[in-house]
């Protein structure tokens, strides 16, 4: 252990973070056991250069570009219709291209659930929750359950990777565990976890920029965004082995959306025919200050601009005919191919990080636990989309969010993102579903299609008899 003590307290040192060993000699074994594992998961050397860059600049806003200026210099991009008339390429073109790609097995999928859900108050991962109007089913439920309807359309295994973060890893694994007890279907998934980033004090003199102690032997740790799944991609070996077996492509979303087309053809098919490297989804924004990031061009390379760090005056510019200048709205659903993504992997420094100025508790100079009620703390994080200026011939595909939108993000009572209206949304698309089919449902009655049972409108068409009236609760599935 001296020996161990003396190579940590020389790398914290070197970093100016020796600090967080001042309670060492108050500690027991299995305490410093713990304190020497979060330093160990730390990259001291990537700390240290964000702090000296916030010292040297305003707290907070010492690293970062300068969003006003970007803002101003951002224009629209130019985006193709999922469905429609007039792209390049026709919806057709783009289908048959994206099933040839499935069926090739060339296509992985990757749900990021690192997140902690804080604003929605559930204490489990939030993929645990159970949002199926009429089923309960969870949406990790129906992630998978549209995976198997896709994997088994095109007879063709789709990988299904779900990226964790420490603190929801073992709950996830111990749930996947017990849902693959009850299916078969569920053998190609693979769990990784994130890595973690430590909070600094954003206070200012010789407190500024220290690495915050949650408890005596703990750091103050938070997961490193999900950008931060480009390097648990690469160290934990999925990315090779992914290549190994030939996939070409990995299909990204985030958990909090059950309306994800997952592996969409059309999307995949738009991606391959553009020789796109990433391209994501967006949507038409129908608020100036919606809570989505901002997908812009900036000297003619696409980037993502997130909503808190837009300025307001840029968000509410119109044009002419009064639609927004800064229009589209990235809903976190993007292709990469594996090439690209094992790329930038191997380039240092390829995602920056973003700051965020939040509350965190931690133990003062004397030991005792502080609940701050204002924020006190830098925390760091990646994003992922911004690999995006990185990526050849990058492409943007808006489509419908009454089709493909919907993300659980608040409590009840709270005024956007809450699980009633992600379950309307869904309630609503089944509804437009079935009455395309020349079937009817009955006012106010919630009904729920399972992907395995029809995974579109047209599927929906050869299954169910024109003129069936639904006037219960509905949950359509295979039995
Ligand atoms: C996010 C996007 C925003 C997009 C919106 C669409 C960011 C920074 N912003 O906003 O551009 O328009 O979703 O709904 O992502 N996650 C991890 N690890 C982390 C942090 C987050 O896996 O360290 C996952 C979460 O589990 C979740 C997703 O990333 O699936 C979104 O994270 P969140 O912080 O909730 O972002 P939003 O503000 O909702």
């Amino acid at each position: 252990m001296a020996m161990e003590l003396a190579k940590l307290r020389a790398t914290l040192a070197s970093a100016g973070q020796q600090d967080v060993l001042r309670f060492w000699d108050d500690l027991n074994d299995l305490e410093r056991a713990e304190l020497v594992s979060d330093i160990e998961s730390i990259d001291w050397p990537t700390v240290q250069e964000l702090v000296d860059g916030m010292i040297k600049g305003d707290m907070a806003t010492g690293v970062g570009p300068d969003w006003q200026a970007l803002a101003a210099r951002s224009t629209s991009p130019s985006a193709i219709r999922l469905s429609g008339e007039g792209n390049r390429w026709s919806e057709s073109q783009a289908r048959l291209r994206g099933e040839q790609m499935l069926r090739d097995g060339r296509v992985a999928a990757m749900v990021v659930a690192g997140g902690q859900g804080t604003r929605l108050g559930f204490d489990h991962p939030k993929g645990m929750y159970p949002i199926g109007p009429v089923s309960q089913r969870t949406l990790f439920e129906i992630f998978i359950d549209r995976l198997v309807a896709t994997s088994r359309r095109y007879e063709t295994p789709i990988p299904l990777l779900v990226m964790t973060s420490p603190a929801t890893h073992d709950e996830t694994v111990e749930y996947f565990n017990r849902l693959g007890g009850a299916r078969p279907d569920l053998t190609d998934v693979t769990i990784f976890s994130q890595g973690v980033m430590p909070s600094v004090s954003a206070s200012s003199g010789r407190e500024a920029g220290k690495v915050l102690l949650a408890s005596k032997s703990r750091l103050a740790l938070n997961p490193d965004g999900h950008g931060g799944a480009l390097r648990a991609l690469d160290r934990s070996g999925t990315l090779a082995k992914l290549q190994q077996r030939g996939i070409e492509q990995i299909f990204y979303w985030q958990v909090d959306n059950p309306m994800v087309s997952i592996c969409d053809p059309v999307f995949l098919g738009y991606h391959a025919l553009a020789g796109s490297e990433m391209t994501s989804q967006v949507i038409a924004k129908t608020e100036p200050l919606e809570k989505v990031g901002n997908v812009v061009s900036v000297d003619g390379a696409l980037q993502i601009i997130e909503y808190s760090d837009l300025p307001e005056s840029s968000a509410m510019e119109r044009n002419e005919d009064g639609s927004l200048r800064i229009w589209a709205g990235s809903i976190a659903v993007h292709v990469f191919d594996i090439a690209f993504l094992a790329r930038m992997a191997a380039k240092a420094g390829s995602l920056p990080f973003h700051v965020a100025r939040k509350a965190v508790g931690y133990v003062d100079g004397s030991g005792e636990f502080i609940k701050p009620r204002e924020p006190n703390a830098i925390k760091f994080e990646r994003f992922i989309f911004d690999l995006l200026p990185a990526a050849r011939n990058g492409l943007v595909v808006e489509i419908d969010p009454a089709e493909g939108f919907s993300p659980l993000k608040n409590a009840s009572g709270a005024a956007e993102y809450t699980p009633e209206m992600v379950q309307d949304a869904m309630v609503q698309q089944h509804r437009r579903w079935i009455e395309a089919a020349g079937a009817r449902v009955g006012d106010d009655v919630v009904v729920e299609i399972n992907p395995m049972f029809a995974w579109d409108a047209c599927q929906l068409r050869e299954r169910l008899a024109p003129g069936t009236v639904f006037s219960d609760a509905t949950y359509l599935h295979c039995r």
